[in-house]
């Protein structure tokens, strides 16, 4: 295996000393990028340039050809694993995600089985490798997958929604269908995340995007416990090197105390919670990732440093935070404006880093 080079970000994430804060973005190889569009017009749509091993690392690794990043994540998406269940993703311009078919019976739900990754979803475990390779110990390679309530919600639904309507209606009325669902959902999601790590991921992150769309106890009972059983069956270590697991759910600054009670590594973090009071609330048991609202690069590059400066100094002095957005990067955010945070997060973070 060849030598990490830039293990800031493992670090971090370890809590371990770092000389800076890390810093990648959600989202960080996507349509803001005028070489992303070129590659997708190359591939000729999404689903080719993740199932094309070279399209597909060659997109991972165009944000670091600009941006000084300290990791790089696979290029992939969320939905690989409906689409190897039989659903047929396919994306209409403009529209986001949509499935050929949905799953709303019990009987939908019933004909579903675990995914194979080795079989169903090589061409994932193929970019990994690919990645890796050619990052040659560059920055270390995150993994990722969505959680089962979060997938569960486009499979039901059939692709993005306002109101949840066919998903709650399921997991309101009939509560054990939607069980059953979570269930072969996150199953698959261990076996998924495993043969990434296997493949070479030395991270992975958990993308929750749908679960503050739940109520308290909703959010326990049909998000929280299915991420509670892929933090309970993924594979922390390889050939002796530890591989952290992030946990991000959107809207849920509510609920980090259960979160961090999961025993992962570390909880990504959205832009409406105060970064200070989450590490005072569960700092000493997990690493902090995030948390500046990506709609602040919009503003200038004076505004965006001074952002920055701000959840710096409401982290404070000291390891266990990966600098992030709170949120995937826009696709009309402006390339230079995104190198202007990068470089901040650069510049700045030394000063909190300094021994006493
Ligand atoms: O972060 C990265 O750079 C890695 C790649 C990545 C993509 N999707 C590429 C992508 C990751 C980590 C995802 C995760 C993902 N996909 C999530 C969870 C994260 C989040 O944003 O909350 C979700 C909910 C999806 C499902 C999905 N895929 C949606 C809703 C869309 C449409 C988004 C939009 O803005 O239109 C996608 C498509 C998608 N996935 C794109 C990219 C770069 C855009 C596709 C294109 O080129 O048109």
């Amino acid at each position: 295996m060849t030598e990490l080079k830039n293990d800031r970000f493992l670090n971090a994430l370890l809590k371990q000393p770092v000389d800076r804060t890390p810093i990648w973005m959600m989202r960080q190889a996507g349509r803001y990028l005028p070489e992303y569009r070129a590659s997708r017009k190359d591939a000729g749509s999404f689903m080719d340039l993740c199932k094309n091993e070279q399209f597909a690392c060659d997109v991972t690794l165009q944000p670091l050809e600009r941006y000084p990043l300290d990791a790089a994540i696979l290029f992939s998406d969320i939905l690989t694993i409906p689409d190897a269940m039989g659903l047929g993703l396919y994306f209409e311009t403009g529209e986001g995600p949509k499935f050929k078919k949905v799953i709303r019976t019990a009987e939908e739900v019933q004909s579903l089985s675990v995914v194979n990754t080795k079989s169903d979803l090589n061409y994932v475990l193929k970019a990994v490798s690919t990645i890796r390779h050619e990052l040659n110990g560059r920055v270390p390679l995150i993994g990722f997958s969505g959680s089962p309530w979060t997938l569960a919600t486009y499979m039901v639904e059939g692709g993005s929604s306002k109101d949840f309507r066919h998903v709650k209606g399921m997991m309101y009325a009939q509560p054990e269908v939607m069980h059953q669902l979570l269930d072969v959902l996150a199953d698959s999601v261990i076996d998924y995340l495993n043969a990434q790590i296997d493949a070479g991921a030395q991270a992975v992150q958990i993308f929750d995007t749908w679960g503050g769309v739940l109520s308290h106890n909703a959010y326990q009972t049909f998000s929280l416990k299915y991420m509670q059983k892929i933090v309970n069956g993924l594979n922390r270590e390889r050939n002796g090197v530890k591989i952290p697991v992030i946990l991000f759910t959107k809207g849920a600054g509510q609920w980090l105390e259960s979160m961090a009670e999961t025993g992962c590594d570390a909880l990504g973090l959205d832009w409406t919670t105060d970064i200070g009071q989450a590490r005072a609330r569960v700092g000493k048991q997990v690493a902090l990732q995030g948390n500046m609202d990506p709609s602040v690069l919009y503003a200038s590059p004076e505004r965006i440093r001074e952002e920055v400066q701000t959840i710096l100094t409401s982290y404070g002095k000291g390891t266990g935070h990966v600098f992030n957005l709170g949120h995937g990067i826009h696709q009309f955010v402006d390339p230079e404006h995104a190198k202007a945070f990068i470089e901040a997060v650069v510049e700045l973070s030394p000063a909190f880093h300094l021994a006493d």
